[in-house]
């Protein structure tokens, strides 16, 4: 019996929308038959007249705070929100408690992912100062990759010891992920910051504190180590207009340093600030609208290789807290697919980019090799959106833990309707079902 069947969908895949039906058995795309597929029966029939199917979104940067942090969010509650925004993948960062700087953390973090995702996953190798042996004996296959913070953040895991640079530099053999904000920077604005206001620093201040040359300074430090040494870096969260040159556009394929945005740096600008306070505040900062505009030219022209949410959610209480001790970082992987198809809408990006740089563009970069793309063979994450169904975000509809959104009041036309995993319905109609479970992803490399 197959187990799902999708007709009438307006499938977006590969820079082109075509009416088509699907077949799906086994977990995966069985057929897409652009002609209808005729009298199929399935455990599942799905009438998606007027919808998009889209593949499933693949997050190369979440927060999901298991194991440690779990008062602010667990993999649980994080992946019914990814569910429910159309993310069926994601790949999660070492700044849980303990740091995931040993291969024995690491394997815990798949056990525990195992036990409680509802989507597919993948956990990133901490580096630290002391642990390259540790880092060096990662899998490549069944690891999306390492991750160093040059420039600390949530967490305190800053790599900043030359010698230990430059040997993972020169011995990385798998993608690196880097945060990259120059720390010597920061301190000097924060004690700046402090002499002029002591502990009442406005928030509007964090974009001059974590400011546009902290990232320079750290991103181009980074990608001339990368150059030297022929390291596959990825530096995360790109937030400034002036780093984009440190990236060449065109497609990703051959490319050895590749960048991702984040979708509060395409979407808030510092004039949200004012309104929005503690709840916009991340590292890297959000900056200015000029910014905001270059990064987003730079999705156009492949400057900016993949987008991602960089999901780290605090607690309100946490968030209340004032300038200096209040956590950056908030919930996104519940509204990353249709605030990207928001500003779609606005004109601002094509619907096929927004899934070329959400689906298909992370599949590629990370070699996964069956996933990312509506196609025949590949595993059945798809995403069903109604392309006209204005809602309002508020905060009875939220799945993260942590119970806030920086985009509640927003009001998205698009709305996710249903989303499948491995060819499993794990949300619908405004409910996950709980007990999917998703896989450990694999790379070919
Ligand atoms: O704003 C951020 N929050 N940026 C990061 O890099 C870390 C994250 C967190 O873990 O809270």
């Amino acid at each position: 019996m197959n187990q799902l069947v999708i007709r009438n969908a307006q499938v977006v895949n590969e820079g082109r929308r075509f009416n088509a039906d699907l077949v799906v058995a086994g977990g995966r795309i069985e057929r897409i038959a652009t002609e209808g597929i005729g009298d199929v029966s399935a455990a599942q029939e799905v009438d998606a007249a007027g919808r998009l199917l889209l593949p499933g979104a693949i997050d190369d940067q979440v927060h999901f705070r298991e194991p440690g942090l779990t008062h602010k969010e667990d993999i649980a509650h994080a992946t019914a929100a990814a569910a429910a925004g159309g993310v069926t993948s994601f790949m999660e960062m070492p700044n849980t408690v303990p740091n995931t700087l040993t291969q024995a953390l690491l394997e815990e973090k798949y056990a525990l992912a195992a036990a409680s995702s509802l989507v597919n996953y993948s956990f990133y190798m901490g580096v630290a100062n002391n642990n390259l042996d540790e880092v060096l004996r990662t899998d490549p296959r069944r690891v999306c990759g390492l991750k160093a913070f040059l420039g600390s953040s949530t967490g305190n895991m800053l790599v900043d010891d030359p010698d230990t640079l430059s040997k993972l530099f020169g011995k990385a053999h798998m993608i690196m992920a880097i945060h990259a904000e120059d720390e010597a920077t920061i301190r000097a604005n924060t004690a700046a910051a402090v002499a002029r206001w002591g502990e009442a620093i406005p928030l509007e201040e964090h974009p001059r504190i974590r400011s546009a040359e902290a990232c320079y300074i750290s991103s181009s430090n980074a990608v001339a180590l990368a150059k030297e040494h022929g390291t596959r870096l990825h530096v995360l969260h790109i937030s400034t207009a002036r780093e984009l040159e440190l990236f060449s556009p065109g497609p990703l394929e051959g490319k050895r340093i590749t960048a991702e945005a984040c979708v509060h740096h395409l979407w808030f600008s510092d004039a949200d600030y004012a309104g929005k306070g503690a709840l916009i505040k991340w590292n890297p900062a959000v900056k200015t609208a000029d910014d905001r505009a270059a990064i987003r030219q730079a999705v156009i022209d492949g400057r900016i290789d993949v987008v991602a949410t960089d999901h780290a959610p605090h607690t309100l209480e946490e968030k209340a807290q004032p300038y200096a001790k209040c956590p950056s970082g908030g919930p996104l992987v519940q509204h990353s697919v249709v605030a990207m198809l928001e500003l779609a809408r606005q004109g601002v990006f094509t619907v096929e980019q927004v899934v070329e740089k959400l689906c298909h563009a992370p599949a590629r970069m990370f070699d996964i090799p069956d996933r990312g793309f509506i196609r025949e063979g590949h595993c059945a994450d798809l995403v069903l959106v109604d392309p006209n169904a204005p809602w309002t975000v508020s905060r009875e509809g939220l799945f993260s833990k942590c119970g806030w959104s920086p985009f509640e009041g927003q009001v998205f036309h698009n709305r996710v309707l249903r989303t499948w995993v491995n060819g499993r319905s794990v949300y619908a109609d405004g409910r996950v079902d709980r007990s999917v479970r998703g896989e450990r992803l694999r790379f070919d490399r």
